[in-house]
């Protein structure tokens, strides 16, 4: 079961988690979790924006590059432990979801799934990304989070709902 609520209505607690330990980008078909600590909500284009940035070391970086859609999904910290194993195994060695004991559900508007023991999800629709760009890029930036010159890809994900479980 789920409920619908307004697309900014936990934004707050989204970015304080975002901030904190953590929540879970899905992306990919077999779907692969990751813990993410970086994005912004906002409005762009008059749409509703979930913008999420991965390294192109990623597992989930060739998966989300094939992929239309994907869902970002907030735990409860009682799964502090999943979000850390998430966030530091990758999908090439681990079944991330098995090994978490998570049961997926299909995704109400778009094609990812979300995780059924989230309390809260978004489903988002790419509408653009790109990578950063190491010639503006602030040099303090530069120096301090990309000595390996492993850019984030920036997607933009166009809100389609936000889901509480
Ligand atoms: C709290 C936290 C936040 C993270 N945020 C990001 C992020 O925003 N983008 C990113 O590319 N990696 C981020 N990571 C690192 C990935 O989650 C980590 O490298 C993960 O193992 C990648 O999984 P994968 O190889 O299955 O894609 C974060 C890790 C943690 C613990």
């Amino acid at each position: 079961m789920f409920k619908e609520i307004g697309i900014f209505d936990e934004m707050k607690q989204t970015l304080d988690k975002l901030n904190g330990k953590g929540i879970l980008l899905i992306a990919g078909d077999p779907p692969n979790p990751m813990t993410i600590g970086w994005g912004t909500l906002g409005v762009i284009w008059n749409h509703s924006i979930f913008t999420i940035m991965v390294r192109p070391t990623r597992y989930t970086f060739p998966l989300i590059e094939k992929a239309m859609d994907f869902s970002v999904c907030l735990l409860s910290d009682s799964f502090n432990e999943q979000l850390a194993f998430c966030g530091s195994k990758s999908g090439r060695d681990h079944d991330k979801i098995k090994e978490c004991g998570f049961t997926m559900e299909p995704g109400i508007r778009i094609s990812t799934p979300y995780i059924a023991s989230s309390y809260l999800h978004y489903e988002c629709r790419i509408v653009h990304k790109h990578f950063l760009d190491p010639v503006t890029i602030d040099k303090s930036i530069d120096k301090r989070f990309y000595p390996k010159k492993d850019y984030h890809m920036v997607y933009y994900g166009e809100i389609q709902g936000v889901f509480s479980h």
